[in-house]
């Protein structure tokens, strides 16, 4: 019988055999895979792992939080957190094709990620320890996906620090390789870790920054940020979180609009919901949302958002369209 008590025994046994005594490092995203990993071998290990947070300043709001937290605070897992914000936003200053600000956004995580491993390397080195492992969140269907070679990760995801160069190695640790996503949950929970972690909806690796149509600067994202925030909070407390695979909301901010909002005429720019139903993001059929959950989010968004003055549905299914604006 499958229960999540039976794997969490059975992980933690194997993740002690495979580490021994050797320290154990994991790059958390705030993400539901890479955070079960962790916490499954912070049981089996303790403070032999430490994982890494790199705050690049491109996720919603309270995620941050969750992770320096409510994560720490529920695993007792020894974490170290990153402020790279600035460092994010220089190097997207003026870029707004999508493709680019992938490849910007993966380039500085995996540069951010390896100083901070060679901090904890030299930190490990100094107490005559070896970093030998590097823990990822590789799911069943990811070994799959990927023909279930050796280091096997989430190819759709920048998470996956493939990119280390020579001197900094790991051997992987992936305690979930077996198990599918429905799963992985259940062994969350069953670690405490908040549920508001368990069930986070799918979020791009990149964030924010494939979120604003152009460029991505400061008040861009406060912008989407702010907006993001209260259609979250509307559909959730719709109780429609578990009806919708994800809702991204989009900041179109290379265009304006004209408004009017108080006293006086506004050229402001548009939000746009895109709340989708999929099984697993291949395609996806637009979510009909309740015209009054609608209407609250919309209201709302242009009134509390002064940027905003405009709110818009996205109806289209993947195909034609994907389920990101970038
Ligand atoms: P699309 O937009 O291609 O998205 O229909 C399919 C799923 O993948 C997510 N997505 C990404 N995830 N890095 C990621 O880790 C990315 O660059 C990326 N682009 C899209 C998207 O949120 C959806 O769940």
């Amino acid at each position: 019988d499958w229960n999540p008590g039976n794997v969490i025994a059975d992980q933690v046994a194997a993740i002690r055999a495979q580490v021994g005594d050797a320290r154990v490092i994991c790059a958390l995203s705030g993400g539901v895979d890479s955070s079960v990993a962790a916490a499954l071998v912070q049981k089996a290990v303790g403070d032999q792992l430490t994982c890494v947070f790199v705050d690049h300043g491109l996720l919603r709001t309270g995620e941050a939080e969750q992770v320096e937290q409510d994560f720490v605070a529920a695993t007792g897992v020894k974490l170290m957190v990153v402020d790279a914000r600035e460092r994010f936003l220089s190097a997207l200053a003026g870029v707004s094709d999508p493709e680019t600000k992938r490849k910007i956004i993966g380039r500085e995580f995996i540069r951010v990620f390896e100083d901070a491993a060679r901090e904890v390397v030299a930190d490990a080195g100094a107490h005559g320890e070896d970093v030998k492992f590097l823990v990822q969140g590789t799911l069943y269907p990811d070994v799959v996906e990927s023909g279930g070679g050796e280091g096997a990760a989430n190819i759709k995801s920048h998470h996956n620090v493939g990119g280390l160069p020579d001197d900094l190695q790991f051997e992987l640790v992936e305690p979930l390789r077996t198990l599918f996503k429905d799963e992985v949950r259940a062994v969350g929970l069953e670690l405490g870790v908040p549920e508001a972690i368990v069930w986070r909806q799918p979020f791009p690796g990149p964030g924010l920054g494939i979120r604003i149509v152009g460029d991505v600067t400061a008040e861009r994202l406060d912008t989407l940020r702010a907006a993001d925030a209260i259609a979250r909070e509307e559909l959730t407390k719709a109780g429609l979180d578990r009806e919708i695979w994800q809702c991204p909301v989009v900041l179109l901010a290379d265009v304006r609009s004209v408004g009017v909002q108080g006293d006086g005429r506004t050229y402001g720019h548009p939000i746009v919901l895109r709340p989708v139903s999929s099984e697993d993001a291949m395609t996806a059929d637009w979510t009909r949302l309740p015209y009054d959950v609608l209407a609250t989010i919309s209201t709302r968004i242009t009134n509390e958002v002064p940027e905003v003055n405009r709110v818009v549905l996205d109806v289209t299914s993947k195909p034609p369209g994907t389920i990101e604006w970038e």
